[in-house]
């Protein structure tokens, strides 16, 4: 009755109320037409990628088992000048909602429009801050004016192409603000007021589906408070009415500049899954399923990296992350098995002790069961129900009749992929990328001090530039008379600074460089220089990399030569100081090339190609080159190059920096999916670039006839090695248990011999597998050479009927390397 009587007032609401789908929600879970859903979801940012990846990785996504994909919007991309829009290209979302659609999926849109994200400013337009008066997410009038014009801006152009599910569209839920119960105790009573102001401006916009906010524990209703982190099992909701929700579990983590490449382990991720749904969740998404590239200068920071691959079941590329794919597309088969059970049983709770815990959901239909064994060490044997289950120290077991154990978190069936890059067999490179070179041309702002505005003062980047550069030159001239106290032998530039990186000039000379590490921002730089009697001209370059995206009042962290900016002399023990803080400072942002638009095809302008130079400071690179063949995703390894940015045919790839090596100490070849994961539990890649590949996306290419790589690099680099090349799948393992069944893939290509096999004990990893104390009967590897090789992929039965007996009673694995 409940049911017919919303879905008449829904037609009255909506025109095509014949598809109009009915979302609401109960204690319990999030119901569509009136059926309790099992959802599964998964975060895909669409400027991560480009268009023409959408489809591919959304199908994955559909494929992996998920119900839906979650994606933020991006307000300062859309508006980046004050009620100018743009919605092309990969900022196309419409577009993406409908791929969404498209392949039968549902769809999470969190408008924030604040996002955080590792995303430039968290989402939002620098123009926002420079308005008078601004104060970001509070009750500050300019701000909620703003917040509410961009998200009725969104709302109206997702109805108008009738997107929410309440109109027959995929979008089953909307989001509001992000976090903000994290930090609102900063804000105080005014914090307080805005989040109900967000409820009230969310509800107003009658989206006709559920509003969430996550981590609000003071949420008002009717918005659903959901849970954010790596576990989220013991979240409960500020309202019984609201399910357990769980908006972002992290897949993995980010990198900044300097830091390590993060891992979290597939068991871990799929037990705190299989946890938060034997605990009574119902919803969880992924954060991220798909992270991508952080294109142009969209990362965050500061320092977030260009890749954003943040070890999501699919890779940076698109590309199956195995096994963590695999693995969790199984669990996700299993909890939707027992969708029923799960969001109707009544459910009843078993104590071992020792962290074990048997869940059971029952309804008069039938019962399905969860064992989940916490303890970080020790493995469980546990008689459940009559019968004995071998439950391994941070695993849950799942039995969707309570008999048969069909998952369990820590037994992996899934099959590793390792990922090769092979050389671009388009051409025989890098020995033949020919390069040309230009100068940026810096004469006006080192030799003149010439800029486009003056000021008395030393400003914030982000008001000067409106973030519309990574650059912001800051220079002044000062007279020094021989009689000047300050004058003398040992004189020195002292400049307090909050850049990210800073260059100084005095006269032309570069006296030296400097970039933050270890996430100090605010610093004194201090260098020895000469001056002239008469005219000095300082300039001093000041860089950003990503700004902020996160925290209370992060908008107002400084950026740029905050100063005070000193001329020292010293004399005998005497030091003098002269401040320059208020003397005629000169402003320019940006550079010349980027103005001539050097990173263009088109680009007009003279390259040189004779005695091009390595390790010059400011210089552009061009090149071209033939796309690799084949349609495996396509890196360019920019090793040896110092700090800069990189355009593929005009496309800007992104921020790159592989003169930046990340700390030597924290990486560890195992890693132990026991116990809590954090962000530098499992990292790899010490003592290495950060980043020394970068993504182009094969839309940016064309596939015949010429490429043009531009890179502007800023510090000094030596362009010789770089080399484009594919990735792909090399080869595959497995080390599955018995009655399991094992399938074997090269993504599309063929297996082409088996390198190991063994039915029995065998130990070793992928790469060092070696036969144990026994083994089947049958030939392992005769086996799979003749039901695999030569094919794409293939489905083993892993059992003794197809091996032969081993080792007695013991359970058997069967250890496979395939090579693809
Ligand atoms: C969350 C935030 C996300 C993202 C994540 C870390 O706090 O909501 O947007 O920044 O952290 O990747």
């Amino acid at each position: 009755m409940m049911i017919s009587l919303k879905f008449l007032l829904c037609c009255l609401l909506v025109s095509s109320c014949a598809y109009a789908t009915i979302v609401s929600h109960d204690g319990r879970a999030i119901t569509i037409d009136g059926h309790r859903r099992v959802l599964l979801s998964g975060s895909i940012h669409y400027p991560r990628s480009t268009t023409e990846m959408w489809p591919d990785l959304i199908k994955k996504g559909k494929e992996g088992g998920l119900d839906a994909i979650e994606t933020y919007v991006f307000w300062n991309a859309h508006e980046p000048t004050r009620r100018q829009y743009d919605f092309s290209g990969n900022l196309d979302l419409i577009r993406f909602l409908k791929t969404i659609q498209d392949e039968g999926m549902y769809g999470v849109l969190r408008i924030g429009p604040y996002v955080c994200a590792e995303w430039n400013y968290g989402g939002f337009p620098v123009w926002l801050h420079n308005m008078p008066g601004m104060e970001f997410r509070t009750t500050n009038t300019a701000f909620m004016n703003e917040m509410q014009n961009f998200t009725t801006m969104i709302v109206e152009m997702v109805k108008k192409e009738k997107l929410f599910a309440s109109q027959g569209g995929p979008i089953i839920l909307a989001q509001i603000e992000n976090e903000y119960g994290n930090v609102i105790g900063s804000y105080g009573e005014a914090g307080k007021a805005y989040i109900k102001w967000c409820a009230n401006m969310a509800n107003s916009l009658d989206v006709g589906v559920p509003w969430i906010m996550c981590q609000q524990d003071d949420a008002p209703q009717p918005m659903l408070n959901t849970c954010n982190g790596y576990y989220c099992d013991n979240f409960t909701p500020n309202n019984p009415n609201t399910p357990k929700m769980w908006t972002e579990n992290w897949t993995g983590w980010y990198k900044n500049w300097g830091g390590k490449d993060p891992h979290r382990t597939t068991e871990d991720v799929a037990f705190a899954v299989a946890r938060f749904f034997q605990r009574g969740g119902t919803f969880q998404n992924y954060y991220m399923y798909h992270g991508g590239t952080n294109f142009d200068r969209t990362a965050g920071g500061p320092y977030i990296t260009t890749t954003y691959d943040y070890d999501a079941p699919l890779d940076e590329f698109g590309n199956l992350n195995q096994p963590k794919y695999g693995h969790l597309k199984q669990l996700h088969d299993v909890l939707h098995a027992m969708e029923k059970t799960l969001t109707y049983g009544n459910i009843s709770t078993v104590d071992f002790g020792n962290l074990v815990t048997a869940t059971v959901y029952k309804t008069e239909e039938g019962s399905s069961c969860f064992i989940g064994n916490v303890n970080e060490t020790s493995d469980a044997k546990i008689n459940f129900q009559g019968t004995f289950y071998d439950v391994p120290a941070w695993s849950v077991s799942i039995l969707p009749d309570c008999k048969t154990e069909t998952y369990n978190t820590a037994k992996i069936n899934t099959q590793t992929s390792v990922m090769v890059k092979k050389a671009n067999e388009a051409e025989n490179e890098p020995s033949t990328l020919k390069w040309s070179w230009r100068p940026e041309n810096v004469d006006n702002v080192l030799l003149k001090g010439k800029g486009e505005s003056t000021m008395r003062q030393l400003f914030d980047q982000k008001v000067v530039s409106n973030d519309e550069s990574d650059y912001l030159w800051y220079m002044t001239t000062v007279n020094i008379k021989e009689q000047d106290p300050v004058w003398g032998k040992n004189m020195s530039l002292r400049i307090n600074s909050t850049a990210h990186v800073l260059h100084a000039f005095v006269n032309g000379q570069h006296i030296g460089n400097y970039r933050v590490e270890n996430g100090k921002f605010h610093y004194v730089f201090e260098q020895d220089a000469k001056f002239n009697p008469g005219a000095n001209v300082i300039t001093l370059l000041s860089i950003t990399v990503g700004l902020p995206n996160y925290g209370a009042f992060f908008e107002n962290v400084p950026a740029g030569i905050t100063g005070p900016v000193f001329i020292i002399g010293r004399n005998g023990d005497e030091t003098i100081v002269k401040d320059l803080s208020t003397h005629k400072w000169s402003y320019k942002t940006g550079l010349s090339g980027f103005e001539n638009q050097l990173f263009s095809s088109e680009s007009p302008s003279t390259w040189s190609g004779e005695s091009v130079p390595f390790n010059r400071t400011m210089t552009w690179y061009k090149t071209t080159f033939k796309a690799p063949l084949g349609s495996e995703p396509v890196v360019v390894d920019l090793l040896g190059l110092g700090k800069g940015t990189a355009w593929i045919n005009g496309n800007n790839i992104g921020r790159y920096w592989p003169a930046f090596l990340s700390g030597i100490d924290g990486c560890s070849a195992e890693c132990n999916y026991r116990g809590a994961y954090y962000a530098e539990k499992c990292q790899t890649n010490c003592g290495e670039p950060t980043q020394r590949w970068y993504h182009v996306p094969r839309s940016f290419l064309n596939s015949d006839g010429d490429n043009t790589l531009v890179l502007f690099e800023e510090i000094g680099g030596n362009p010789s090695l770089v080399n484009f090349q594919t990735i792909g799948v090399g080869n595959v393992c497995a080390n599955v248990y018995e009655k399991n069944v094992l399938e074997l893939s090269c993504n599309g290509k063929p297996i082409s011999s088996i390198k190991f096999a063994s039915f029995g004990n065998p130990g070793g990893n992928c790469g060092s597998f070696e036969k144990g104390t026994c083994e089947a009967s049958n030939d392992a590897a005769a086996i799979l050479t003749q039901e695999c090789v030569g094919k794409e992929k293939c489905s083993i039965d892993v059992s003794e009927e197809k091996f032969g007996g081993a080792c007695g009673g013991l359970a058997k694995r069967l250890a496979v390397e395939a090579i693809c």
